[in-house]
């Protein structure tokens, strides 16, 4: 990112990114480069990440079913365990140590806290807080003294990371998971990508799964305010997948990258015609 990348992204109502990596770069420079800085610089404190168990997706978990599961993980986002506090001493010798310092300030917890049992009051108003406070043993009853089944899931910047994979595999994909990363006072811009990272092994092949990006569209739009779009656009995914065989390899297809998403966008269009045909009724 440019030395002003921030300055030149903060005009904008809204980030949309794609998974970003280059082989040859380590990921902690492409990362700490370019989204790290972003999440931070523009306190998109809230990590909101759906699982949700869709129509036409088999579970790797045995005879769940379309809906039965639907939880939205809500992590933590500008501390944690991801903080640059530490360093590297004695480099190449056998004295050499690394140090990570984890961040808990009562702040970023009660904030991240609040948006959780804010969001569960509009779904089934349950909160379950990720912790490990039998091993971690300062920062982890630090965040448990702040607020228990899975609806809404509040949980640390790594707890949420790691989780928020688990909740994409149990719904049958990394390719399916999308994210917002909010900046709820809407001082900045947020940001919208995939859970999934890049994935230079596969790039270029035309056989990743659009749909976590896709999805992570309908995601920002809801934040703009546009939620008949919104809505279009996650139907016509929920449609593709329940409809049709059109499938990307990690959902058991040999469809490409491009046939999924041009079924997904014709389906927009249907879906938004007959949604303006309703409104003028
Ligand atoms: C994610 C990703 C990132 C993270 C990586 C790529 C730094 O795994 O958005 O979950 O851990 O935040
Ligand atoms: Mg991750």
């Amino acid at each position: 990112m440019p030395e002003n990348g921030l300055e030149q992204l903060c005009p904008f109502d809204a980030i949309y990114l794609g998974a970003v990596g280059y082989p040859g770069v380590p990921d902690h420079v492409s990362l700490w480069g370019l989204l790290i800085p972003i999440r931070r610089g523009f306190r998109e404190y809230v990590n909101l990440r759906p699982a949700r168990l869709l129509e036409g997706i088999t579970s790797p978990l045995a005879g769940r079913r379309a809906g039965e599961i639907d939880f939205v993980i809500v992590r933590e986002n500008s501390e944690g365990e991801y903080s640059e506090v530490g360093g590297r001493m004695n480099r190449n010798t056998e004295f050499e140590l690394a140090m990570q310092e984890s961040i808990f300030t009562r702040r970023a917890c009660d904030r991240i806290i609040t948006y959780a049992f804010e969001l569960a009051r509009t779904r089934k108003k349950h909160v379950t807080s990720a912790t490990k406070s039998n091993g971690i043993v300062h920062a982890m009853p630090f965040w448990d003294d702040h607020p228990d089944w899975f609806d809404v899931v509040v949980g640390s910047n790594l707890f949420g990371d790691i989780l928020s994979d688990l909740g994409a595999a149990v719904v049958g994909s990394m390719g399916l998971a999308p994210s917002a990363n909010l900046n709820p006072e809407r001082e900045y811009p947020s940001l919208f990508e995939p859970v999934h990272g890049s994935a230079p092994d596969i790039a270029g092949k035309g056989i990743a799964n659009p749909v976590a990006q896709i999805w992570s569209a309908a995601m920002m739009l809801e934040h703009l305010g546009e939620k008949l779009a919104a809505r279009a656009v996650e139907q016509a995914i929920f449609r593709v997948l329940a409809n049709s065989f059109i499938r990307t390899r990690d959902i058991g297809g040999k469809a490409s990258t491009s046939d999924m998403g041009e079924a997904i966008a014709a389906e927009v269009s249907d879906v938004a015609v007959a949604t303006r045909k309703c409104q003028s009724d």
